[in-house]
This record gives C-alpha cells, structure tokens and sequence, in this order.
C-alpha cells in the first residue's frame, strides 16, 4: 500500500515531554508534576451536574445555555467590574485548552505574511502547537528571571510584531507563578493594537492570588474590548479539571468568529456540565476556601525551600513553585529528588527558557506537602541531594 501522508506540521511538534527521567523508586512518592490538585469538587457543584442529568439526551450548542454566559458575565462584574454582553462578548468553552488551541483557526492565513503566533517561553505548549497545526508559526519569546518573567512587547523588534497575528499573555504564570499588574496589561494592549495584533489572555490561575487580587486584561481595557479575547476555566478555581468548562470572552466580532468557528469543532460541553458550571461560577465562597488550602501548602513548601538555600523565583500566585536547580541542572535535580520519592517538573519540559529551573505543583496536600519536605530535608541534610 502506497504511504499515507502525514501533516507535516504534526512531525514538527515533538512529543508532549516524556523525557527520560529515573522512575521514582517503591515506596511512597510526592507528586509534585501535574497540575491536577487533590482537593474535591465542592458538593453543591457535583449535585448540580447530577440533577441536569435529562431523560432524553441532545446535543448541547456551542454558543452554550444563556442561564452559563449569563453567570460568566456577573462573575466578571463582581471580580474584576468588568460589564460585558453574555450574548456579544462570552462564549462557554469546554475548558480552556481546545479554546486555546482552537484560537488560531480564526486569525492565522496559512498563507499570509502574518502568520506568526507569540508566546512566552518557559510557557504552556499549547500556544505554540495550536498556532502551528493552524498552519501558522509558533513563535516563542525568551521570559527572564530577572524581568520578573514578564513577556514584553514594547522589546520585540518591529519585524517580529508585523508578522504576527497573535499574542498569548498568561498571567498568573505557568509554570513560573509570575504576576503582573493592569498598567503592564494596558501596555501590552497598546503595542497589540498598533500592530493589529489579537491579544489573548489566558487568565485560568487568576483565582489563585495570594497578596492582591490577580487582575484581568479586560480591565485594563476601559470598556473598549477591541482586538483582545480572554479564556478563563473552572477546572482550577472550583477543582473541576474533569468537568472541562470554561469560558472565551472578548471582542464582540472576534467572538462572532469563534461563534462561526466552533459548532464545527464539536467541543461543546454536556448540558449538565454546563449547569454545574452555572453554579461554579455564581458562588465565590468555595473559591476563597481553595486558595487558602493553597496558600497552606505555600507556608509548608516555601520557606523550607529558602531555608534549604535554594533560589525561588515568581511563585507570587498559580500553585506552582518556581525555583532554581542547583548547579542549574534541572534533570539532574529532577532525577536526584525522584530517587527520595518526589517527583518534580524539570524547567525544560516548558520550552526553551525553562532549563535551570524547576516547578513544583502544589497537588499533593497540606500533610502530604508536610511529609514532602521532611523526607526532603533529611536527604538534604544527609548530603545526598547535589547543592
Ligand atoms: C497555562 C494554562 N492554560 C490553560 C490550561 C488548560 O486548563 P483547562 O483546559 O483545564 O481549563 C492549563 C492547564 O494546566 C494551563 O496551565
């Protein structure tokens, strides 16, 4: 039989990183490298789903039930007081990643001259995969330590920003916990704007600040939502990674795009997860209770990792820690605190940018966090881990 062929950009994306570390050995383990805490569903939001459960199953629409873009928008009003249209300006997704890398689909001309897709590196792949099975280029931008791990626009040289279609912000960062303010938002804006850039921002750890309130790049808008999408998820504000539900609001004729777009991709969520949904997104108080369970692990992990002498870095909000690989090794130590039974992401599995460094999620509980760092500090203190 004659080869089928294959899409060439599927060659080009490399594998989702599978490298090779050492298995972490029997016994008990920490798992600190999946971004899927413990914590349960709240009940209230579990009971909703199971009592939209219908007799007669049908399939749910992409633009979603009212009653959801409804609850999305007075979310938005009473978190960030922002007003939007639920019909206009909010669109249900099923969690944030297909809506991610479903975006490009709207904006990349496979044949165009702007067709490049900026992204910060170290970041979440899916930028970069999206733009590229879209048929457009991904086209990573280096984040520092020592800015903060701020992308910034302004820095780009303007060959850079006129053959780009799109730019993806994300902060609250992963995998760095990095934050930002509204002014660097509205900078961004502005330079996205004069380049006719779509500026997308992927706002999922927003509800998981510990200082002040994570803010969002629709305030920084001033009512005008022109050339600027945001995505924002259930699945870490109210632990419902399972449920898939989240939300693209925006620009009133990017929206109209996605709208055209998207009863193609047939991603719509079960109606009865999008009544679940309903009632995540109108109750604030099982929100508050998680980020403290978080900010529980954080007083657990972070001062044991400086006591430790090892350099944090961002870590302000998200519940990843970022921090310095001794000897800037990142595999090394990933493998060195794999052979204790915890088990950490190594910076490079982020993209180019991430080698040296380490992120730890915050998924295993307080206790579990507590027996972590026990076992941690003993190999430490034994001098069995490198310095
Ligand atoms: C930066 C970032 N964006 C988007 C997602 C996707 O989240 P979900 O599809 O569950 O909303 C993740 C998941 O870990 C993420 O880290």
């Amino acid at each position: 039989m004659a080869a089928v062929p294959v899409n060439p950009a599927l060659e080009g994306l490399g594998a989702y990183f599978t490298e090779t570390l050492a298995p972490p050995p029997p016994g008990e383990a920490f798992d600190f490298s999946i971004g899927d805490p413990e914590e349960p569903t709240p009940p209230f939001v579990r009971q909703a789903l199971v009592d939209a459960v219908e007799p007669v199953s049908s399939y749910p629409t992409a633009t979603g039930r009212p009653g959801l873009r409804r609850a999305v928008a007075d979310w938005l009003a009473r978190r960030h007081g922002v007003e939007v249209d639920p019909d206009l300006n909010v669109l249900p997704s099923a969690g944030s990643k297909e809506a991610i890398f479903h975006t490009p689909l709207v904006v990349v001309d496979p044949g165009g001259a702007r067709r490049h897709v900026l992204w910060g590196a170290p970041g979440y792949p899916v930028y970069g995969r999206g733009a590229l099975l879209a048929g457009g280029m991904s086209d990573p931008i280096a984040l520092r330590d020592a800015e903060g791990w701020r992308l910034s626009l302004s820095e780009l040289a303007p060959e850079r920003l006129e053959r780009a279609c799109l730019a993806w912000l994300n902060y609250p960062h992963n995998p760095t916990g990095a934050t930002v303010d509204v002014d660097w938002f509205r900078e961004q804006l502005a330079v996205a704007r004069r380049y006719g850039i779509l500026l997308a921002s992927d706002e999922c750890y927003q509800e998981l600040w510990f200082d002040e309130p994570a803010p969002s790049l629709l305030e920084a808008a001033d009512g005008d939502l022109t050339g600027l999408l945001t995505f924002v998820s259930l699945s870490k504000r109210s632990g419902m990674t399972g449920y898939r539900s989240g939300a693209i609001i925006g620009d009133p004729a990017l929206i109209g795009r996605l709208r055209a777009l998207r009863p193609n991709l047939g991603t719509a969520s079960p109606t009865f997860v999008q009544a679940a949904a309903t009632a995540a997104w109108q109750d604030q108080s099982h929100v508050d209770r998680r980020r403290e369970v978080f900010r529980a692990k954080r007083r657990v992990v972070l001062p044991f990792l400086t006591d430790a002498g090892l350099q944090v870095s961002g870590s302000a909000a998200t519940f990843y820690v970022w921090f310095r690989a001794p000897g800037d090794d990142d595999l090394a130590y990933a493998n060195a605190l794999r052979a204790i039974g915890i088990v950490v992401s190594p910076g490079r599995s982020f993209g180019p940018g991430g080698e040296g460094w380490l992120r730890l999620a915050l998924v295993p509980s307080v206790d579990r966090c507590r027996r972590a760092v026990a076992v941690w500090r003993d190999a430490v203190d034994a001098g069995r881990l490198p310095g």
